[in-house]
């Protein structure tokens, strides 16, 4: 099989696509044809061996991924695709179903033409993709989709509350407007001029261009504050909050759960959430989709498919 490697950190130039085996399943993995991938915020970090702006994040992930060099070298943190072959012990799932979810504490990641999981995961999801998504619509869901659930759900988002959500045009921005507007808080959307129509007509009620308004300087204040880009100064975000408000960031640990899951599949079931994809690529032009997310104004997902 094909997969897209790199042995060194670096620019989009060092992935290399080379052949590899075939993994086989153990007793309770299951074996899965991949069909597509993203291109993450989070991937560009782990190919570059760095997070842009922070000295103590780059130092948690060289620890992580490789202190030298890249430990385990398959890149790729989502994967949606069909189920090859099941483990003897394999209870949850069996060959032909479709599945998504994130490789998170996997030895290899999803930039392959096959991957294998375990059925149950102590790090990391799998699960049945949802029939309403097709494959690149599943592949984008759970990084931005359980992060911006995970950190809506600590800022306890309720109904009626007023929500500046900032950076709301990225892969957690699309998610956390959805997610906040379907529990019925009031969304003010922070975004470019470029992604106003985009913010609009995923449901935020108010959207404010930061590239033509500073807001910092806005009277209005917030329940609860949503840095969904990691680029609005903590100081900034706290004075926007009413008294009680709540600030939550990207900047931040998240866990990834299989119940996140199951509350974006029942937006998606209600026709309230579907995932945002900016681009796709076939997988021999993944430097090209690594080129365009280094560039930090991808809009919702980068898709990688084709696989040969
Ligand atoms: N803690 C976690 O578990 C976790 C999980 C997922 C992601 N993350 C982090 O979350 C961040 C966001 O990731 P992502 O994939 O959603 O998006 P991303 O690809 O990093 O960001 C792209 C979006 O950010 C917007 N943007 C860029 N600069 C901005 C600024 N100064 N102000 C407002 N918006 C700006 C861009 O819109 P414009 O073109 O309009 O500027 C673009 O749509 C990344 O740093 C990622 O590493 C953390």
């Amino acid at each position: 099989m094909k997969a897209i490697i790199y042995t060194t950190y670096g620019g989009p130039d060092v992935l290399q696509c080379v052949d590899m085996d075939k993994p086989v399943p153990g007793k309770k993995e299951v074996l899965v044809k991949v069909e597509a991938s993203t291109v993450s915020a989070g991937v560009t970090w782990m190919r570059k061996g760095k997070y842009q702006g922070s000295v103590l994040f780059t130092i948690l992930l060289r620890l992580m991924y490789g202190i030298s060099k890249p430990r385990n070298q398959v890149l790729g943190a989502e994967f949606a695709g069909t189920i090859e072959q099941v483990g003897s012990k394999v209870r949850l799932f069996k060959p032909g179903d479709k599945v998504y979810g994130t490789t998170t504490g996997l030895k290899t990641g999803s930039y392959a033409g096959y991957m294998v999981i375990p059925e149950s995961r102590r790090q990391g999801v799998i699960a049945m993709k949802p029939p309403q998504l097709s494959m690149p619509e599943a592949a984008a869901l759970p990084v931005g989709g359980m992060t911006a659930v995970h950190l809506l759900t600590k800022a306890e988002i309720g109904m009626r509350q007023e929500v500046l959500i900032y950076g709301a045009s990225g892969s957690v921005g699309t998610s956390a407007v959805q997610i906040a507007k379907y529990a019925c808080a009031k969304v003010t959307a922070v975004c470019s001029t470029a992604n106003i129509e985009l913010i609009k007509a995923i449901g935020a009620d108010q959207v404010i261009d930061y590239t033509r308004e500073d807001i910092t300087q806005l009277k209005e204040r917030f329940d609860v504050v949503f840095d969904a880009v990691g680029k609005l100064p903590g100081s900034a975000a706290r004075q926007l909050l009413k008294k009680g408000g709540r600030y939550c960031t990207v900047r931040s640990i998240t866990v990834e759960k299989t119940a996140y899951l199951r509350s974006l599949h029942q937006m998606i079931e209600q026709g309230e959430f579907r995932p945002v994809i900016d681009r796709v690529y076939p997988i021999d032009k993944i430097a090209e989709a690594h080129e365009y997310v280094d560039r930090g104004h991808k809009k919702g997902n980068v898709i990688i498919t084709n696989w040969p």
